[in-house]
């Protein structure tokens, strides 16, 4: 049967901004999260800790992680690609990080500028760097069903990718459909793959709305007994390596059909809406939720 209560992972302020052209103001990202915050989310993802020549939008991280640090009750996990980017992630105080491989070779080569067992032995020496500190390291599989350049991408690599991440001690693996191609047909097949060899609470869903399958594939998931989701205020986001991606599903749109299904989340649906009015506001576009804009005409 369906969870109970599901935990919402915003990505937000990671996986949206960070694929915005223009750079938005260090000052307008944290308020960002700050409304998040009172939104009731209890997982944030605040920034990368990445190369700013390859992501030059999320170059203020020190700046973003600084601001948060009083904040409490909410995790702020950061993306680091490599022990330069724990190391940076630790020292403006992260307490949680995330690593993140992809299911697909060329993929990884795009994204990260190696193959995934390189990116694999990385995440090792992450991960044995984040025990020694007890932070606790989140494992993104990307591309689970489909690759920009390969196309289909087969079930057995990402649940080799997803076991590998499991076994160096990621207390909890991602799936990210990166281009959002997946559907019911292929992202069931590709659960039950990566359920055969990673307990079934250590799994997330991450799905992107390009083909506006979002809901259904999130749905499928919890229905298969997942109770984690990532989720994007006002779909913000897409993917520079996908032509056409669009954002992550919209956290609105999550929580509005959660609530429809009386599961539990703790997220308040018009505080929510807010942080989402707030950032379209400053990026001077429509919100890429269905359920806020219906519910602000309404
Ligand atoms: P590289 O060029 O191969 O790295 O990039 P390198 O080790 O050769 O170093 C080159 C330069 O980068 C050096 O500086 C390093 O110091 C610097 P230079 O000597 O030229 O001045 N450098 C760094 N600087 C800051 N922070 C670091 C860092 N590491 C090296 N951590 C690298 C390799 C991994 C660094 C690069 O490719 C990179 O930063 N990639 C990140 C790309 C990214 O953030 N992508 C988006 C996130 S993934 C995603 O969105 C998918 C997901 O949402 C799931 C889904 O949607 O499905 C998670
Ligand atoms: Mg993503």
């Amino acid at each position: 049967g369906l969870p109970k209560y599901v935990k919402i992972v915003e990505v937000g302020p990671r996986d949206g901004l960070q694929n915005e052209k223009g750079i938005v103001p260090t000052s307008v990202k944290i308020e960002l999260i700050k409304k998040l915050v009172s939104s009731g989310l209890s997982v944030i993802e605040a920034t990368s800790f990445v190369s700013p020549k390859w992501v030059p939008q999320l170059a203020d991280a020190k700046d973003v992680m600084a601001a948060i640090q009083n904040v409490d009750g909410v995790k702020f996990p950061v993306l680091t690609p490599n022990l330069k980017g724990f190391e940076a992630a630790l020292a403006s105080g992260a307490k949680e990080v995330a690593v993140f491989a992809a299911a697909s070779e060329s993929f990884s080569r795009s994204n990260i500028n190696c193959t995934i067992d390189e990116s694999l032995q990385r995440y090792r020496d992450v991960t044995l760097a984040a025990k020694q500190h007890a932070i606790p390291v989140r494992g993104y599989v990307s591309c689970v069903v489909g690759c920009p350049v390969e196309g289909p991408v087969p079930p057995s690599k990402v649940a080799y990718v997803a076991k590998a991440l499991h076994e160096m001690g990621c207390f909890e693996i991602s799936l990210g459909d990166t281009i959002g191609v997946g559907t019911p047909g292929t992202v069931v097949p590709m659960l039950e793959a990566v359920m055969a060899v990673v307990p079934l609470e250590k799994l997330g869903v991450h799905f992107h709305d390009t083909y506006g399958q979002s809901l259904s594939n999130i749905l499928v998931s919890l229905q298969m007994g997942i109770s984690i989701v990532d989720s994007s205020v006002a779909g913000l986001g897409g993917c520079p390596y996908a032509k056409g991606a669009s954002g992550n599903v919209a956290t609105e749109d999550v929580v509005y059909m959660l609530n429809g299904l009386g599961i539990k989340t703790n997220v308040d649906l018009g505080k929510l809406m807010a942080a989402g009015e707030f950032i379209c506001r400053h990026l001077g576009r429509q919100s890429g939720s269905k359920a806020a804009v219906a519910l602000s005409r309404s």
